[in-house]
């Protein structure tokens, strides 16, 4: 090997080192099938709360017969960006279908939502702006205020007061970005009291609801049909795709301008291939169900009931969440592992987070609840709970 190749795999693989010796390496599991509320992970079958399939869609065979009349009709690939060849009819259809779902004048798909909210900052924002945020907010936010340019500040998780103490900074534009479901700690950002603060400071409000939309409000509009906000409110919305529609992808809703300016401008919207056309196709056959199936969000919200009393019960420590996100907190890394591994020995799959995606000190198992669920796994999980949570505590 060249000189130079061995010195980097000699850093790296130091670093590497240093990650397992403080139980902060991490390990993908080879996932063979569909998922569902039982998974086949690295040739064992297991009880799945580790998913954010939350209504039980991403292996549902409508979805799929849409995408395999998607592939008919478009083949595989899109070809290019959708900005030169890649936006077919079906990717308008999914725009202007979201965009009538969240009651707002027009949507714009993005391949990933971390791409999208990358792609909202770098448009609306640049030096001389500000950007706000909760401290807590997923990675993809942070990532997309530290590379927008613009001054970037956080405030304390959920803190309207601190937040109101940012806003006091002079700027010429000030986008303030939140997660709507904290993704780690399943916890609601209080929205009205932050669109109030916005208001007052004349800062632009936007939202992430990548754990809302689908699941909260009657209809599944998301987070602000649960609060009974206006769009007036929150003037950027963004949704993920991948989670309770069960296929992968976001969007971007607001005013017409907006979308235009976001086409015109976000580079991880002109600069990336569009996904393919059978994937807005599934998408599509996804959006009728989260429309027509409430039953789901219904039977989710029965399992989140059914889980906390249980857990409650058990006098398990778990954060003040009401979402599909229960997080059983630990503390250090190498114990939330030695929790998940118990688990897997009885058949549960529940992945341990660790930092750098929470807090040191705050390690934890996030545990999901999904439609696909019956009464009777959630009574498994809270059964293999108690013996884990006993030994480990011994
Ligand atoms: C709040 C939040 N925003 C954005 C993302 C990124 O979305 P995607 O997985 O589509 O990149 C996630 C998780 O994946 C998330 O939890």
């Amino acid at each position: 090997m060249p000189k130079a190749a061995q010195q980097l795999d000699r850093v790296l693989r130091a670093e590497l080192d240093s990650l397992t010796a403080r139980s902060l390496y991490r390990h993908r599991r080879i996932v063979e099938g569909p998922q569902g509320a039982e998974i086949a992970a690295n040739g064992r079958r297991l009880l799945n709360f580790s998913s954010n399939d939350y209504l039980g869609l991403a292996a549902h065979p409508a979805l799929a017969e849409a995408a395999r009349r998607g592939l008919d009709q478009y083949g595989t690939g899109s070809g290019a960006a959708h900005l030169v060849t890649g936006h077919t009819r079906a990717h308008h259809a999914l725009e202007e279908e979201l965009a009538e779902f969240v009651q707002r004048p027009q949507a714009l798909l993005f391949p990933s939502g971390y791409l999208a909210n990358l792609g909202i900052a770098g448009a609306l924002v640049k030096r001389g702006d500000l950007v706000v945020e909760d401290r807590l907010n997923h990675a993809s936010l942070l990532d997309a205020g530290l590379l927008s340019g613009a001054r970037f500040a956080r405030y304390a998780h959920t803190d309207t007061d601190a937040l109101h103490r940012r806003l006091a900074t002079a700027a010429r534009c000030t986008l303030v970005m939140t997660d709507s479901v904290f993704s780690m700690d399943g916890d609601l950002a209080p929205l009205p009291a932050l669109a109030r603060e916005c208001e007052q400071a004349q800062a632009v409000l936007m939202v992430d609801d990548a754990h809302g939309f689908g699941v909260l409000g009657a209809q599944g509009c998301g987070v602000l049909e649960h609060f009974g906000l206006g769009t007036d409110a929150v003037p950027v919305l963004m949704a993920t795709l991948g989670k309770a529609l069960g296929t992968c992808g976001a969007f971007v809703a607001g005013s017409e301008a907006l979308i235009e300016t976001l086409i015109q401008r976000a580079r991880t919207y002109i600069y990336t291939t569009a996904p393919p056309a059978a994937w807005a196709e599934a998408t599509r056959a996804a959006l009728r169900l989260v429309r027509t199936e409430s039953w789901r969000r219904e039977k989710l919200h029965a399992l989140i009931a059914r889980f906390r009393a249980g857990a409650a019960a058990l006098d398990l420590p778990l954060l003040d969440s009401r979402t599909a996100i229960q997080p059983l907190m630990i503390g250090d890394a190498a114990s939330a592992l030695t929790v998940s591994d118990a688990l897997a020995e009885r058949g549960i799959l529940a992945v341990a987070i660790r930092p750098p995606t929470v807090p040191a000190g705050s390690a934890r198992l996030r545990l999901t609840l999904t439609a696909a669920h019956s009464d009777a796994q959630v009574d498994q999980l809270l059964d293999a709970l108690t013996h884990v949570m006993r030994s480990v505590s011994r």
